[in-house]
């Protein structure tokens, strides 16, 4: 009976994850608000009569469920130390550790390399006994890290279980945790249009989510892992080839890079670090170099350690992506919400390979936090495609001016505002503004919005510019003879524009809510209220308190809905989307 009992408290805490995971990380929900209610409320009524059974790890322990206990992260001792690795920056330097290898090793037969791409994140220790992940933690100063067990189970590509033969009853699999910089430009971008402070890079970012005393916040941030290696064994052997470990640890259903490649000769080597270089730019995370690693785990033995780092691997850097500038200029955009956003223009500067002229400082407050004055010499730094940030000021020319922050609309010349609660100005012109409009626009056929084909930022400029769109709706009129004078437009392209609007006419509540691109409503937020109020009538006849009945809206959210919703011109454009142009969608009903 007790047996049955836990089985079905796990059953229903694993398939709950699994919705939370579809919900909060995929905007999928999988399951309507209530039956994920129902199933919830049936795991809490059961923990509550089986208090032994209930984990701080689950569902119900998550914010918006119940409140998660207040602890601090506790301390974790290494029984095998984490060491850190030694960096080589130039081909020089690697042929020396190459050679000192050989050297070393001058009796063994031929010596192969494991090399593997040097992640940019954070050092995750994972410890399964008898298969079940029971623990996880940071690296801290080598010896003692922190128990991050919970934060780490919201990580989806990290198994709770492994599957498999010969696993052994306690195994350490040591890897990098990281974020992927798709997300890390998405949460920065909410961060700033709901004024919280953004993150300086996806490094910072994934760490500050690993140490989050609420998993939940951790769940919200796409993270992924690597695993890179073995620490304690105990009751089973692994192999002695460290790229066949990794093998295994594929076999057992932990991540393991694709970009790993066996090496025999340095030129083999070094043909995989230029490689890797060129791929860079095009991987959705941030690496900083190759680690190359003997591959032997005997021989490994036999070279042994200094006292942080193996004398059998290194990291060999890729050239640094900051660089020191000077700021020419500051600029002042104006966004889709209106805010206000100050962007550096920079005495051009290459970093790995690309020229830099420009950075963005996120918002007017921005320049106060740095204190940044016009001459200023400043570090500027390039991950992977995310937009160039100021990392720091260094110092400044004889000649520095202050930067004076505008008090009218740069587009449209409207008296901009600080509102209450917000970091920067912004205007609050709405679409009569023509930056907003082209910026609401470029969400409006966005991928997760209408997902309208054929138009991007140069046609827009062009048609707001003309005045041929003057709101969302006007999109809809283009005419073929129109829309063929646009540069880089011919017939065919306006046909094929014209006939992709017609096709997005028919779509979904919830992208049709998103894509009106309301402050704050992100892709979740839309399909909630999609599936809340089911009807636009009943959305927009929603007070305050009905709008805060809606899952992960609260009233300043709420406040903000409704004051879009109030707003004459939106109303106006709502209805003629509506009954003009003829936007539809299906019926809500059950799953959505
Ligand atoms: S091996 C004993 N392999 O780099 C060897 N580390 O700068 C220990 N890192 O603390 C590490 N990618 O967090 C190894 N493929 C990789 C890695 C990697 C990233 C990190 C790791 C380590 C740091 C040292």
């Amino acid at each position: 009976m007790i047996d049955s009992i836990k089985d079905k408290i796990t059953n229903l805490q694993i398939l709950l994850r699994h919705y939370q995971y579809q919900y909060h990380m995929l905007d999928q929900p999988e399951v309507s608000d209530s039956e994920y209610d129902l199933l919830i409320n049936e795991l809490r009524v059961l923990e509550k009569e089986y208090p032994k059974f209930l984990m701080t790890d689950s569902p119900t322990q998550c914010i918006g469920s119940s409140p998660m206990s207040r602890n601090t992260l506790k301390k974790v001792y290494h029984e095998v130390p984490m060491l850190s690795l030694d960096n080589v920056i130039d081909k020089n330097s690697y042929l020396a550790f190459h050679k000192r290898i050989e050297d070393e090793l001058y009796d063994s037969d031929q010596i192969r390399f494991c090399c593997e791409l040097k992640f940019d994140g954070l050092a995750v220790s994972l410890l399964y006994e008898d298969r079940r992940l029971v623990r996880a933690s940071t690296r801290g100063d080598g010896n003692n890290g922190e128990n991050i067990t919970n934060n780490i189970r919201m990580i989806k590509s990290i198994p709770s279980y492994l599957n498999g033969h010969n696993i052994p009853k306690h195994l350490e699999v040591r890897g990098e945790a990281f974020m992927f910089l798709s997300h890390f430009k998405k949460i920065n971008y909410e961060a700033l249009s709901s004024g919280h402070k953004v993150f300086s890079n996806p490094r910072n970012a994934a760490a500050g989510s690993l140490r989050q005393i609420d998993p939940c916040i951790t769940l919200k941030r796409q993270l992924s892992f690597i695993c890179y290696g073995l620490g304690l064994v105990e009751g089973g052997t692994m192999p002695t080839s460290h790229i066949k470990c990794l093998k295994k640890f594929r076999d057992w259903g932990l991540p393991v890079s694709e970009h790993t490649r066996l090496c025999y000769t340095r030129d083999e080597v070094l043909e995989f670090y230029d490689q890797m270089k060129i791929n860079r730019p095009f991987l959705d995370y941030d690496i900083d170099g190759v680690v190359i690693k003997v591959d032997d785990l005997l021989l490994q033995k036999k070279l042994g350690c200094i006292t942080h780092a193996p004398r059998w691997a290194v990291a060999f850097k890729f050239p640094a992506q900051e660089k020191i500038t000077t700021v020419r200029d500051i600029d002042f955009q104006v966004g889709r919400t209106g805010v206000l956003t100050p962007v550096a223009k920079l005495e051009p500067v290459s970093i790995s390979g690309v020229i830099v002229s420009s950075a963005t400082l996120y918002n007017t407050s921005s320049i106060s936090r740095l204190g940044i004055r016009i001459g200023d010499r400043v570090t500027i730094r390039r991950a992977g495609d995310v937009i160039p940030q100021i990392v720091s000021i260094i110092g400044s020319n004889a000649q520095r001016y202050e930067v004076i922050i505008p008090i009218f609309c740069p587009a449209c010349g409207s008296v901009l505002k600080r509102e209450k609660g917000e970091t920067g100005v912004r205007c609050t012109n709405g679409l009569t503004c023509s930056a907003q409009l082209k910026g609401a626009l470029k969400h409006f056929v966005s991928r997760r919005a209408l997902n309208i084909h054929g138009i991007g930022e140069k046609i827009i400029t062009q048609l707001v510019e003309k005045k041929y769109v003057k709101n969302l709706a006007d999109l809809f009129n283009l005419t073929i003879t129109q829309l063929s004078e646009m540069e880089h437009m011919g017939p065919k392209a306006a046909q094929y524009l014209v006939d992709q609007l017609e096709k997005a006419k028919k779509t979904t509540f919830s992208r049709f809510l998103y894509a009106l691109g309301i402050s704050n409503i992100g892709q979740t937020t839309a399909v909630n209220l999609a599936a809340h109020f089911k009807t636009l009538d009943a959305l927009m006849n929603a007070n305050i308190d009905d709008l805060i009945l809606v899952n992960g809206i609260g009233r300043v959210v709420a406040g903000r809905i409704r004051h879009f919703l109030d707003e004459e011109n939106n109303r106006q454009v709502i209805r003629i989307l509506i009954k003009d142009i003829g936007i539809t969608w299906m019926p809500m009903v059950g799953l959505y």
